[in-house]
């Protein structure tokens, strides 16, 4: 039985969200699939958000936003895309045919839009219409949610802020999780380098919900962009009872608590945390957000000299499915690091050959549009850097190193990036490039200072009289 505070018919029409459907207990079950989205926690009582997705097809199996919500969070998701997925292509296609044949609200029409445009690559498109849907309905929750995963996925740092930035005033502090809009106010705010006012965003949101997780990740982000380490550490520990109930976002945090770990030099506990904790939970979830990080961490220790042993090739089952989805550049430049650090070119080459077939004919993708750009560059960026191909490894990178957003994420997660060109620029032959790796290290100083990665590596330059 769901509770109480889940909203039915009258609940939603009252809040101006009405929803077409005579089902109670769809209602009811759209709000459970949306609030564990929200918390990005499954909550076992209710089934998980799986269990919702079922049951909510049970009630109603003609309730469209039943639809919009669970294909729209198997897009988001991005583990699976319509091209290679016959099960979630006619998802969408079923989701758009019965909004063809029933009465809806132009709300839900332009969700079912958003959905199909989405599914097609269009994001950007997608994104507009949710935003226009918040325009007329500011405290549509699940419209603001697809926005802000989409503007992250597009790497639109300044849209991800002001998409929340434009809705708050209209929410009240008793709507149903409103609390939650600070963490959301407060990735974008640090996204944007507005790192004193995501802190205290983030620290008013936890006081009303300790175990928000997305406010212990903004502030997780705020300490790693300040490189302010001890602070980082400190605070993950001290919050983590809070942050692991949120089973879709404790991975990420740990690999945040990881970060600091690396950043000081402690590579052992770097690695314990990522064999006890992201391994592990990247293994059983197999979520996208946990592999990349997984594959992010053990990249960024490879940089940093840390041998990983095996832990690439038990990394590889997850990512070698995924080979040829194509659903984010993001995505395939991090499993591109693990065949490439299993050394399965098989692996490697079938990934680039399908992703530069696609560019070729990119249609209305957004991905496959930038591919030639700016994808296909950096994963050969990957690949000469695996070959000891250094000089060419600057070369592909340094036209592109202030478009890296365009991929996507955060500035965190894309840092690997900007560490791979400076320690590709110190190990090239060429001097030019070796006078350009001092150059970048000044840089990274000068925006992000006290941090003891960027002094190892200013010391590397200097041991190798750059
Ligand atoms: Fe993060």
């Amino acid at each position: 039985m769901l509770a109480a505070s889940f909203r039915d018919c009258k609940a939603w029409e009252v809040e101006g969200l009405p929803l077409t459907t005579t089902s109670n207990e769809a209602c009811k079950l759209y709000d459970a699939i949306l609030k564990q989205y929200v918390t990005w926690r499954n909550d076992e009582v209710l089934g998980g958000i799986e269990g919702c997705m079922t049951a909510v097809q049970a009630a109603d199996p003609n309730f469209v936003m039943g639809h919009v919500i669970s294909t729209g969070l198997q897009l988001v998701g991005t583990g699976s895309s319509v091209l290679q997925d016959e099960k979630l292509a006619s998802a969408v296609r079923r989701t758009v045919e019965l909004a063809s044949s029933q009465d809806l609200t132009p709300r839900e029409r332009m969700h079912v839009k958003a959905v199909e445009l989405f599914s097609r690559g269009a994001l950007g498109k997608a994104c507009d219409v949710w935003e226009d849907i918040l325009v007329e309905h500011p405290t549509d929750m699940l419209a603001l949610k697809f926005s802000h995963d989409g503007f992250f996925y597009l790497g639109e740092q300044i849209q991800m802020r002001d998409s929340v930035a434009r809705v708050l005033p209209y929410w009240k502090p008793h709507m149903p999780l409103y609390s939650y809009l600070k963490g959301m106010y407060s990735f974008g705010l640090l996204e944007t380098r507005f790192y004193d006012q995501a802190e205290k965003l983030a620290k008013e949101g936890l006081a009303l919900t300790p175990e928000d997780g997305w406010c212990t990740h903004a502030v997780a982000h705020v300490h790693e962009m300040k490189a302010e380490v001890e602070k980082g550490l400190k605070f993950m520990a001290s919050t983590e009872k809070d942050w692991t109930v949120c089973d879709m976002l404790a991975c990420h945090n740990y690999w945040h608590w990881a970060l600091y770990h690396i950043e000081k030099g402690e590579y052992e506990a770097a690695l314990k945390i990522y064999d006890e904790q992201v391994s592990r939970r990247c293994l059983k979830s197999g979520a996208m957000l946990d592999t990349v990080d997984a594959c992010s961490m053990l990249y960024r220790l490879e940089m940093e000299g840390v041998s990983v042993k095996d832990r690439y090739r038990e990394l590889l089952q997850v990512t070698e499915p995924h080979s040829e989805d194509h659903t984010l550049l993001f995505n395939d430049l991090h499993f591109l690091m693990v065949s490439l650090g299993c050394k399965d070119t098989g692996t490697t080459q079938r990934l680039l050959e399908s992703l530069r077939e696609l560019a070729k004919e990119p249609g209305e993708n957004h991905q496959f549009q930038i591919a030639e750009t700016i994808g296909l560059p950096m994963c050969q960026a990957l690949v000469e850097y695996d070959q000891g191909n250094y000089s060419k490894t600057v070369e592909l990178l340094k036209p592109l190193r202030y478009h890296f957003t365009e991929i996507g994420g955060s500035d965190a997660q894309r840092d690997v990036f900007s560490q791979l060109i400076i320690h590709a620029a110190l190990k090239s032959e060429d001097k030019y490039h070796q006078r350009f790796a001092r150059c970048l290290l000044v840089e990274r100083d000068a925006a992000r200072p006290n941090s003891p990665l960027t002094d190892r590596l200013i010391q590397r330059a200097h041991s190798l009289h750059i």
